[in-house]
Formats: structure tokens, sequence, C-alpha cells
């Protein structure tokens, strides 16, 4: 059984995700997208809303695949999270080439810190590659639709967040 872990944060998943899980899933059996838990960070959506967004939204997008999907948290390094799943690789999507260098940087680090961990990258599809959660959250807090951005579940879930965090309601 080939395991990989798809980490990230998720702030929202997007469809660019969405695309780079789906296509993951032609070469590995099962594959854990892990929402990265970072007490640094504030984000959007809190890490329990991140992962019922992803199993939710994968269930729409994905509903031939979600069996092989698993959503899980975690906090730490990356590479412990692979260890305890028993994955032997990292997921990543490049949408264009200013993702490159800090995606090389974080696979040199993540091997040298587990040699017997792999990452392995899948080029977001085109329709995706201007898509970027951080985007998406700015596009809501103004009161712009995200249709299109991300699975339907998740849009409803953000309006209503924006909402709560007082955005102007979406111009129709
Ligand atoms: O969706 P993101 O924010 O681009 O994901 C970044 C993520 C979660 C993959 C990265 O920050 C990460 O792996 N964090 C966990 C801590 C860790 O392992 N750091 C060393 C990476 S070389």
């Amino acid at each position: 059984m080939r395991v990989a872990v798809y980490p990230g944060s998720f702030d929202p998943i997007t469809l660019g995700h969405v695309d780079v899980l789906r296509r993951s899933l032609d070469v590995f059996d099962r594959v854990v997208v892990a929402v990265l838990v970072n007490p640094k960070k504030a984000p959007m959506l809190d890490v329990a809303a991140r992962v019922d967004t992803i199993v939710s939204g994968v269930a729409e997008a994905l509903p031939d695949f979600s069996e092989r999907v698993d959503v899980r948290p975690f906090a730490g390094l990356t590479v412990e999270a692979c260890r305890e799943l028993g994955a032997s690789h990292i997921i990543r999507g490049l949408r264009a080439v200013s993702d490159f260098e800090a995606e090389l940087q974080m696979a040199h680090m993540n091997h040298r810190l587990a040699p017997e961990i792999d990452t392995v990258f899948f080029m977001t599809a085109l329709e995706f590659g201007y898509l970027s959660s951080s985007l998406v959250r700015e596009i809501v807090r103004f009161g712009g639709d995200p249709a299109g951005m991300v699975p339907p579940s998740v849009a409803a879930r953000l309006v209503a967040v924006a909402a709560a965090e007082g955005a102007p309601s979406r111009m129709r």
C-alpha cells in the first residue's frame, strides 16, 4: 500500500488543492491530507473547520475517491507526521515557477530530516494556477463570490465566517 501525506495550511482548501489531490490518487493508494496547526498564525478557519471543509469538499468534488483520502490535523514536523502515518512520500503542488524556490528548499530540508521520505510535485492544472487560499480569503472578506474557486460547501462556510467577521454582504 503506497501512502502519501499532502500537508498544508488549507485555509481554505481550493479547487487547485483538490486537483493536486485527485492526481496524486492516480499514483498513491491512500493520501492523508494533513492540516497544519500553526499556533503562530491566526487562520480564517480554525483547524476543526479546515478539517470539516476538506472532508466535505473532497466528498463533493471527488466522490469516487473519498474512501482513499484521510484528513487529519497535525502539529510539528511534516516528516514526523509522515513517519507516524507510514507515508513514503510528501505531495506538494506547483502552480508557477514562483512556487519553485521555496518548495525546493522545503523538499531538500525534509529529505535531510528524513532521507527515507521523498517529495512528489504535481503541476496544478492551468485553470487553477492563479488560485491561492490567501486570495480566496481576501475576496470573501470583501464580499466577493468564491464560487468556482473552492468546492460549494467550502464557499458557503467561508461566506458565513466572513459575515460573522463583519464582511460586507455579497454583491449580486
Ligand atoms: O499550505 P502551506 O502553508 O504552503 O503549507 C506549508 C507546510 C504546512 C507544508 C509547511 O509549513 C510545513 O511542512 N510545516 C510543518 C513544519 C515543518 O515540517 N517544517 C519544516 C519544513 S522543511
